[in-house]
């Protein structure tokens, strides 16, 4: 026998039975978003490999480990993008957006690529819910920004996880602030790993990322030891608006995020049920990313949400989003069959999800299948019934049954199905 050919280590099918629950997503995302005043957008999953280099940072794990990067047949060096602000924020400057009222807001939904260790809920092909908010650099949007986060939580029934936030200030706090990590790194340099040993040259910071020097980074100095007064005032800014919004909130210090490109408020929602090393969303203000990448110095702020991380937090049996037939046309005999095929297939066409019966199976087995799928009627068509002129509607959940005539069925099952 041939040999099939699986999929990629750490890359997933979604698949049906699945797909029912990430529509209830997406939409709720699309409703609350829109209420905000977001606006969707649709960027391309490849771009220039130098537009992650300069926003995400040379020396972050994404860009040094985990692109998926290759030269195209012109000779270009291409990226399947490892997350979507950069992609919008070229977007936006490519589109000259950036002075426009209506795009200050946007979101997207989309595959994300990372060459990661896959695990549990860890992939190299997974999915993102993004949010960009520009052109605000005030604390009461970082606020907004995190509420419109636990309100789309909430509508979800997603409970139990709240934002902890931090900030990592501006560049200014963050010179004193690496002078002095540097200096305690190489004070413990003997006890780095050997990727921290060279973090401490290249990007101190990305030190608080390490896995493996979690027992030296807990005695580290922390950014809000170093932050300046603008910054100190920004920050209780935000706390103070959480606190309007009535959101519960952890301020914690150790959070900097994998990211080079932010600036003062950072923010994850960590859940126990996935790990405190896997969060569910990860976001931060950005001011001067746009300006970075060749704009005008336009403030932004933002977060995205792994689809596949959000699935998993929802309690809701899965099934309870499939769509279920609303009728099985059962048929027996030749002439059965084939009336029971195009009024099925008339039946959809009216919006009507219909499934009708191919092959010659017992109405026994038919019933059976009806049952499984979960179908509302079961419209029962035999040769010997039209040429009575009356066929039989069997309502299965008020386990009833009527007779209905032949002429002005399409009609009459249709006003059944939607009542
Ligand atoms: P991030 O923290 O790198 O931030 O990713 C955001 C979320 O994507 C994570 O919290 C997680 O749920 C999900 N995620 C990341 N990597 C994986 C993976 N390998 N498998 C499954 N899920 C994953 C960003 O991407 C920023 N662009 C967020 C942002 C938007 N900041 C400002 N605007």
């Amino acid at each position: 026998m041939t040999r099939i050919i699986e999929g990629l280590i750490g890359i997933h099918d979604i698949l049906p039975g699945k797909t029912g629950q990430w529509h209830f997503i997406e939409s709720t995302a699309r409703k609350v978003f829109e209420s905000f005043g977001y606006s969707e957008i649709r960027t391309p999953i490849i771009e220039r490999t130098e537009l992650f280099a300069r926003s995400i940072g040379e020396s972050t794990d994404i860009v040094e480990k985990e692109m998926y990067t290759f030269t195209d047949k012109g000779g270009r060096s291409c990226t399947l993008r490892p997350e979507a602000t950069a992609g919008i924020v070229r977007a936006i400057l490519e589109h000259h957006l950036d002075s426009s009222e209506h795009t200050s807001r946007l979101y997207c939904f989309g595959p994300m690529f990372r060459y990661e260790r896959p695990s549990k809920e860890r992939y190299r092909q997974f999915y993102q819910i993004d949010v960009e908010c520009f052109g605000n650099p005030g604390p009461a949007v970082d606020a907004e920004i995190i509420f419109m986060a636990m309100h789309f939580f909430k509508e979800l029934e997603i409970r139990n996880c709240s934002p902890h936030i931090n900030s990592l200030g501006c560049p200014e706090c963050r010179t004193a602030f690496r002078e002095s990590l540097s200096k305690y790194m190489s004070g413990v340099r003997e006890r780095l790993c050997p990727d921290c040993r060279r973090r401490l040259e290249t990007n101190p910071l990305r030190f608080f990322d390490c896995k493996n020097c979690t027992d030296l980074t807990r005695q580290a100095p922390l950014i809000s030891e170093f932050l300046c007064a603008h910054c100190k005032e920004h920050f209780e800014g935000v706390r103070k608006y959480l606190e309007m919004l009535q959101i519960p909130y952890v301020v914690n210090p150790r959070i900097v995020r994998g990211l080079d490109y932010y600036t003062r408020t950072i923010f994850e929602i960590v859940s126990e049920r996935l790990g405190t090393q896997k969060a569910i969303l990860g976001g931060g203000r950005y001011d001067g990313l746009v300006a970075q990448l060749g704009g005008k110095d336009i403030p932004g702020i933002g977060f995205a949400i792994g689809t596949e991380r959000l699935s998993y937090m929802i309690e809701r049996p899965e099934e309870r989003f499939e769509s279920k037939p609303r009728i099985f046309v059962a048929s027996l005999g030749d002439e059965a069959g084939k009336l029971g095929f195009k009024l099925a297939n008339d039946l959809r066409t009216r919006g009507i999800q219909a499934v009708v019966n191919y092959n010659r199976a017992s109405l026994k087995s038919q019933m059976r299948r009806a049952h499984k799928m979960d179908a509302r009627y079961v419209l029962i068509l035999g040769d010997n019934e039209i040429r009575s002129g009356e066929v039989v509607l069997r309502d299965m959940q008020r386990q009833s049954e009527e007779k209905i005539p032949l002429k002005g069925i399409l009609d009459a099952v249709i006003m059944q199905c939607r009542s």
